[in-house]
């Protein structure tokens, strides 16, 4: 089971990326979670608002860079990225060469739902007077690179587990 190819979830705020990510890991021996957002903070020392409130976006997203240039070296790693990864197009180039990317798709509704009911304002791209339209202009503008992902799976109206024995059982068919 030695250096496997990473599994790498990718996907809107919402999407279910850490969870089922920390949930693949659980159920996969010799595999790690990692969660690029709290890799961000870890190196910043601050939280995800703060970053975005005291440097701006531009600062983020270079961190962010930074962190998937360092870890899609890596193997034997389940990594849940931030929704915004696509915004630069070497990230999933960087990432494809030793992972295998899943994209977690939701409807905005969904999508919508699920970040009003947890984490509220932890999430700066949100931070608009109308949160859910602007939800749908992220999505409208990122899908296109989102469906690059090798695999596409649908979150909706499914448990947790299902989902990850969904991605567990196509890796394994695709890896050996
Ligand atoms: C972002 C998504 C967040 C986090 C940051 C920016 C985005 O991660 O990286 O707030 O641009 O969509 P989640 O997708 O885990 O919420």
């Amino acid at each position: 089971m030695d250096n496997k190819k990473n599994i790498v979830l990718i996907g809107m705020m919402g999407a279910g990326k850490s969870t089922i990510a920390s949930l693949i890991s659980a159920k996969l021996e010799n595999f790690q979670y990692l969660d690029i957002d709290k890799e961000i903070e870890k190196l910043a020392h601050k939280h995800i608002p703060e970053i975005f409130s005291q440097y701006g976006e531009a600062h983020f997203r270079q961190l962010e860079h930074e962190m998937i240039a360092k870890y899609s070296n890596y193997s034997n790693q389940v990594i849940a990225t931030g929704g915004g990864i696509v915004e630069n197009n070497k990230n999933i180039e960087l990432l494809r060469q030793n992972s295998v990317i899943f994209y977690l798709k939701a409807s905005a509704d969904e999508l919508y739902a699920r970040v009003s009911r947890a984490h509220q304002g932890t999430r700066p791209m949100l931070n608009h007077p109308n949160p859910k339209q602007r939800l749908k202009e992220l999505i409208d503008r990122r899908e296109p690179y989102y469906k690059s992902a090798d695999f596409e799976i649908d979150t909706e109206n499914k448990e947790l587990v299902q989902i990850v024995d969904e991605i567990i059982e196509i890796y394994g068919k695709i890896t050996g």
